[in-house]
């Protein structure tokens, strides 16, 4: 029906700022606050898509119909993802993914001496590039947070992890991007021309990114 363009799809979302452990009681994250990868998974609902949020946060109720996991690190949300890709039809990355962690983890409170303390990082998987690498037919959508040369960026993250369509928001703009209520992007796919969406609230960012997916997977099958 065309009320419920994504009946009968299954649609992953991904949440939040990850945790990177680097002990027992401490870890290193962002500002994520999870509420524009939420409201993806409430638009994606209501136009009749089967919601599997992953998520690393737990300060948002999760919405009503949509199946969630709950995950920490970048390596937990990873095999979380992995798990579900070879079964949907699209997947968006709203998740705010750390792109380093602490090379180990201590097992036990590290203490504190008089001494400086360096923290060794090593990168996380990406997991978008990942997917793109593995996509067999999903529809993948990946976010760029960016706060300068928000085109280019976008441009390059569009290519360089295959995905089939780049969210920009510029995150230096005070009304968009980490932990506000509101955004503002601009939607850039191969062969297209960019979709610029103006401020408003991120649920109605959500179902814009949703009409343009929608529209652009029409295009991939054939139909209208
Ligand atoms: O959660 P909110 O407070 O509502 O804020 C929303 C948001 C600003 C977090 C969201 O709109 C957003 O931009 N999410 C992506 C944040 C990000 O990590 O952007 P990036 O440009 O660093 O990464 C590009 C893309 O690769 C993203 O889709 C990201 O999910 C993905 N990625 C990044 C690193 C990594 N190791 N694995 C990934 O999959």
């Amino acid at each position: 029906a065309k009320e419920l363009p994504l009946k009968g799809k299954k649609v992953l979302i991904t949440a939040g700022g990850t945790k990177e452990r680097i002990d027992p009681v401490r870890f290193i994250t962002n500002d994520s606050s999870g509420k524009m990868g939420y409201s993806l998974a409430k638009a994606a609902r209501d136009l009749g898509a089967e919601v599997t949020l992953v998520t690393a946060t737990n300060l948002l109720p999760i919405p009503f119909g949509v199946e969630a996991i709950s995950v920490q690190s970048s390596k937990e949300m990873e095999s979380a993802v992995l798990d579900k890709f070879h079964n949907v039809d699209m997947v968006i990355m709203a998740a705010a993914v750390s792109d380093y962690r602490p090379k180990t983890q201590a097992t036990i409170k590290i203490k504190k001496t008089n001494e400086d303390l360096t923290l060794v990082l090593e990168k996380t998987t990406d997991i978008l590039a990942e997917l793109g690498k593995r996509k067999t037919g999903q529809f993948l959508i990946g976010f760029a947070a960016e706060t300068h040369e928000v085109e280019h960026y976008a441009i390059d993250k569009l290519k360089r992890k295959n995905a089939d369509m780049i969210v920009a928001n510029d995150v230096s703009k005070e009304y968009a991007g980490f932990n506000k209520d509101t955004n503002e992007v601009i939607i850039y796919q191969a062969d297209k021309e960019p979709i610029q969406i103006s401020v408003r609230s991120k649920d109605l960012i959500a179902e814009e990114i949703l009409y343009a997916a929608i529209d652009s997977m029409h295009d991939e099958v054939g139909t209208d």
